[in-house]
């Protein structure tokens, strides 16, 4: 019974649309049979819509004999190659006009005079070079100009003078190379400026200048590698920067965005290796953050507290391996975290000052470690919201593959507990050592996470991985050239999301004696630098030789006198050292000149 009743409703439904359908039938052909409306052959027209087709019919220039009444004409792939001047004159109603897909090269001066209506006009994909100043002439009410993949090389003064209701401009993929500084003069509604894939060597600044009402604007597929300071300090009522595939750029200068007031900011598919805190440090307002696909490794903490509204970051597929711990600290409005597609371990609790604003967290496509450090995730009051792509567990071998949605509360923690450090080989260390030697204090720990190893000096002071005592990557601590003060008590501390250990080391650094140091000299040669060693050797070179010249001389006198029989008083001796080196080093304080004058007795 239930079922015919449906049955006869459905079929009286049908009725009554294929009454409508007809109606519409007849009076479409009552209109397009008879309306005079002219109409270009062999172009399509409905003077319902009034709308003109003439899309794809072969011309070569544009037909004669619109309906003046027409509100949309499309001249779309055709073959016009020009726009004469007032080409359009009497379509003074008309609101769009797409002369997208032909071959124009050229649009005179006035082309479009006399369409007093139009809203948006479609120019996209001709090989237009030049835009002659006044082409636009006359287009009062244009709000949409479409410029997209031509040949424009260079946007001449006044280009766009008369097009004071301009709210949008796309220039994509030309060969631009240069917009010259009163380009955009006169556009003081332009909204919208999209462009995409030209050989800017900069961006330009005072060209920009004119567009004070600018609220958006996006530069895709440039071949800069850095953006300079005050790129677009002209700009300060722009909300939208979207800046995409600059695969080079490498630097956002410190002031680069200085002047501008954005809400969303988008710098993403660049070769950013850091996030641009200095740049950023002043967009309070910010409210979007998206730095997508950039080979960034860490968002450090603390860095990204001056973003005071900033509610969503989005960092998908870059290289991020740690979040630090305080990395959205102070954003009280922060909602969307987007870091799927990176390198990502675990995601701290720390990272986040409120982490019950929070509200959706792509965290997929990570080798994430499920241990305690994840368990906020699960234990939120009010469930995350995933995004439909729930994290997944990839790097204990019992839990690999399982998707967060798989755990049920009941098994909780289960597998998300960690292990506290535990510093290995606890027996207490004492370590003595001469000055002058390194030494290394060891210390390895377990648990899991891995912990990390960390060591303060007797002052309580923390080392770091530099300088003359220096933490190792395998947690021993090296102490290069000790010395006396560096005696004392050393803490080893390993710690890890499950608690911390440590132990601590006692190093005695002993001074020597003068006999010590003498055999330590001599111990120390090899690894002495060479100055010393060869000034040594020098030295005992250059005594023994002058000592020697000296004695050779007084022989030879004394024998010399004795066969002659005479008796000199005064006798000049002269001497040649036996090697330049003694000379020059070790004789030096002994012998300013090889020659001496002495008196006989
Ligand atoms: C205009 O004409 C072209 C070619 O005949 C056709 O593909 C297109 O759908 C038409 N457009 C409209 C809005 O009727
Ligand atoms: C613009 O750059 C592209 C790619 O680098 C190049 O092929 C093209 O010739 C350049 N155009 C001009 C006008 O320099
Ligand atoms: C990106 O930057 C790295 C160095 O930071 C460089 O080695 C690499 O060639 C750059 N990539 C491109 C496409 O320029
Ligand atoms: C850009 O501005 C930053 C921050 O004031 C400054 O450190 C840097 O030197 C400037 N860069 C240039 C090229 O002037
Ligand atoms: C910055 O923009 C916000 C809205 O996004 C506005 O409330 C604020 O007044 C602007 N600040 C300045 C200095 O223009
Ligand atoms: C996160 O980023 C991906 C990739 O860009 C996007 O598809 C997704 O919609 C984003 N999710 C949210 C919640 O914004
Ligand atoms: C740590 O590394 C250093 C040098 O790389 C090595 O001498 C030392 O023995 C290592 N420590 C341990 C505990 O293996
Ligand atoms: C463990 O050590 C870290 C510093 O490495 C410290 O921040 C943390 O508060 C310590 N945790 C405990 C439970 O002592």
């Amino acid at each position: 019974m239930k079922a015919s009743r449906q049955m006869f409703e459905e079929s009286g439904v049908q009725w009554w649309l294929g009454l409508v359908v007809l109606y519409l039938w007849v009076s479409g052909v009552v209109y397009t049979k008879d309306t005079p409306w002219p109409c270009p052959q062999p172009c399509q027209c409905n003077s319902r819509t009034l709308e003109t087709n003439c899309s794809d019919r072969q011309f070569e220039a544009v037909p004669d004999g619109f309906e003046p009444d027409c509100r949309l004409l499309n001249l779309t792939h055709n073959h016009l190659k020009t726009l004469v001047s007032q080409q359009f004159k009497g379509l003074t109603r008309l609101l769009e006009l797409d002369v997208s897909d032909n071959l124009l090269v050229m649009m005179e001066v006035e082309a479009f005079l006399g369409l007093r209506s139009l809203r948006a006009l479609r120019l996209a994909r001709n090989r237009l070079r030049v835009i002659p100043a006044g082409a636009f002439k006359g287009l009062l009410q244009l709000q949409l100009l479409d410029i997209r993949d031509n040949q424009i090389l260079v946007l001449l003064d006044s280009t766009f003078q008369d097009l004071a209701a301009l709210r949008r401009i796309d220039t994509g993929r030309s060969d631009l190379v240069f917009v010259s500084p009163h380009a955009f003069a006169g556009l003081t509604n332009l909204q919208e400026l999209n462009v995409d894939r030209c050989n800017l060597t900069a961006i330009p600044t005072e060209g920009l200048r004119p567009l004070s009402g600018l609220a958006t604007l996006s530069f895709h597929r440039l071949g800069l590698t850095r953006l300079t300071n005050y790129s677009f300090q002209w700009l300060g009522n722009l909300k939208t920067l979207v800046i995409t595939h600059w695969s080079v750029l490498e630097t956002l200068e410190g002031n680069s965005l200085s002047g501008l007031n954005l809400t969303f900011l988008t710098v993403s598919n660049c070769n950013l290796s850091n996030v641009p805190y200095a740049s950023l440090r002043h967009l309070v307002y910010l409210v979007h953050l998206d730095l997508s696909y950039n080979p960034i490794r860490y968002v450090r903490g603390n860095s990204l507290r001056d973003l005071l509204r900033i509610q969503e970051f989005h960092l998908v597929g870059g290289q991020l391996l740690r979040i630090d711990p305080r990395a959205f600290h102070g954003l009280a409005q922060f909602k969307v975290l987007n870091v799927s597609g990176n390198l990502l371990n675990t995601l701290e609790e720390g990272a986040f000052s409120l982490v019950g604003s929070l509200g959706v967290l792509r965290l997929d496509d990570n080798p994430l470690a499920c241990d305690c450090r994840l368990l906020w995730v699960l234990r939120r009051g009010v469930p995350l919201d995933f995004d439909r792509k729930p994290p997944v567990c990839a790097t204990s071998a019992q839990f690999n593959g399982w998707s967060f949605l798989d755990f049920a509360p009941v098994d909780l923690p289960g597998p998300f507990t960690c292990r506290r450090s535990r510093i290995l080989n606890r027996r207490a260390q004492h370590v003595q050592i001469a000055e002058g030697y390194t030494v290394l204090l060891h210390c390895s720990a377990e648990g899991d996470p891995m912990p990390s190893i960390s060591w303060l000096t007797p002052q309580r002071v923390l080392l770091t991985a530099i300088g003359r005592r220096r933490v190792l990557a395998n947690g021993s601590l090296e102490v290069r050239y000790a010395q006396a003060r560096d005696s004392g008590v050393y803490v080893c501390l390993a710690s890890n999301a499950g608690g911390n250990d440590s132990i601590r080391v006692s190093l005695v650094v002993r001074g020597f004696s003068h006999s010590s140091r003498n055999a330590l000299l001599l111990n120390r040669t090899q690894s002495l630098p060479f100055e010393f060693k060869t000034l040594a050797v020098a030295v005992t070179i250059g005594v023994i030789s002058f000592f020697s010249s000296v004695t050779i001389c007084y022989i030879f006198m004394f024998l010399w006198s004795k066969g002659k029989g005479q008796i000199k008083h005064t006798a000049t001796i002269e001497y040649m050292p036996r090697s330049s080196a003694s000379t020059t080093n070790g004789g030096k304080g002994h012998m300013e000149s090889s020659r001496f004058t002495m008196k006989l007795i």
